[in-house]
């Protein structure tokens, strides 16, 4: 979508808000699919809801955008303005066990960021692409690790009042691939409080962890992680695999070699593509064993 009026062109100008145009999104998801849009880049946290109340009286429709490696964009020109969050500087900061991290921070950077302070705990994680915010409202885990074990305290911009508020940790629920954060509810800051471990320690456990990974999952193609969550008790991955469909395919959308709940596009998918493969999978899944397979991926949808 663009943004053609000159009004509302100088009034995000005022805020510090960056406006880019016609910008390609595609690169800036881990799956490498969606169109275009317009992008506006906060650089500072308190213009957001001065921005997002000026957006809403202009009628102008609007989506946040974090790390890009869990979502699945529309193709062509996206009916949204798409709101991004540039990293602050310095994007963490140390105060003994706690660590105040800026939600736009890569999370594996985080992590080794941490190691070289001595704090350890999160070394699961390593591997695991995104933001320190898509982590958060994900509850991102890995190898018996989960991001919501360190969180005590989230700055975030709360959609339902307009403000930024600070949520404690035990006011925030945190599952399995979910939490209470509503879907437009803008994470910004997080203190976690991590254990105290010495780095050569952590290091070891970062190794173990992306040895591990790299054994088991496709890291050097375009994919957004596991497609699927884990039904109860069980796992999509060997489900599929058992189903024969790994290199199954739609179009450039297809099911990992390496890992059958991986869907790579393996060229130019698009939406469609693999919103199809997605479909046909589900539904050869919940015909051999009776299983309805939720989407651990987040599709943003035009229609
Ligand atoms: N398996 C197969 N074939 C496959 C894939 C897996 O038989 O193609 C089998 C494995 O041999 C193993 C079982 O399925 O016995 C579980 O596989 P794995 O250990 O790879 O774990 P997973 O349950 O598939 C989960 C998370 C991953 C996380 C790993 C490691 C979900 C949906 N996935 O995968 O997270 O990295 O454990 O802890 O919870 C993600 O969330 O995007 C993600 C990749």
């Amino acid at each position: 979508m663009k943004i053609s009026d000159p009004k509302l062109i100088a009034a995000i100008g005022a805020l510090g808000v960056e406006h880019r145009v016609g910008v390609s999104l595609a690169p800036k998801t881990s799956l490498e699919i969606g169109g275009t849009s317009d992008l506006l880049v906060i650089q500072k946290h308190e213009s957001l809801p001065d921005l997002i109340r000026l957006l809403k009286e202009e009628g102008v429709p609007h989506r946040f955008l974090g790390g890009g490696s869990n979502v699945l964009l529309p193709d062509g020109e996206l009916p949204w303005v798409i709101l991004q969050l540039s990293r602050q500087d310095p994007d963490v900061r140390f105060e003994g066990n706690n660590v105040y991290v800026d939600c736009a921070a890569d999370l594996g950077r985080t992590v080794t960021t941490c190691a070289k302070h001595d704090l350890g705990g999160m070394e699961g994680l390593i591997g695991v692409p995104g933001s320190i915010g898509g982590a958060l409202r994900m509850n991102a885990g890995a190898y018996g690790t989960q991001i919501g074990t360190f969180v005590r305290e989230v700055q975030v911009y709360r959609a339902s009042t307009g403000r930024i508020e600070t949520l404690r940790g035990p006011e925030i629920n945190f599952e399995y691939r979910h939490t209470s954060f509503a879907p437009d509810d803008i994470m910004l800051t997080v203190r976690l409080e991590l254990p105290s471990k010495p780095y050569s320690e952590v290091l070891q456990g970062i190794r173990i962890c992306n040895e591990k990974r790299r054994a088991s999952q496709p890291l050097n193609q375009k994919s957004a992680g596991c497609i699927f969550k884990n039904p109860p008790g069980g796992s999509a991955g060997r489900m599929i695999d058992e189903l024969g469909l790994k290199g199954h395919s739609v179009g450039d959308a297809r099911v990992s070699d390496r890992h059958a709940n991986f869907f790579i596009n393996a060229g130019h998918a698009s939406q469609a593509d693999m919103l199809a493969l997605i479909a046909d999978v589900r539904e050869r899944v919940r015909d051999k064993y009776g299983v309805d397979l939720e989407e651990e991926v987040i599709v943003w949808k035009t229609r």
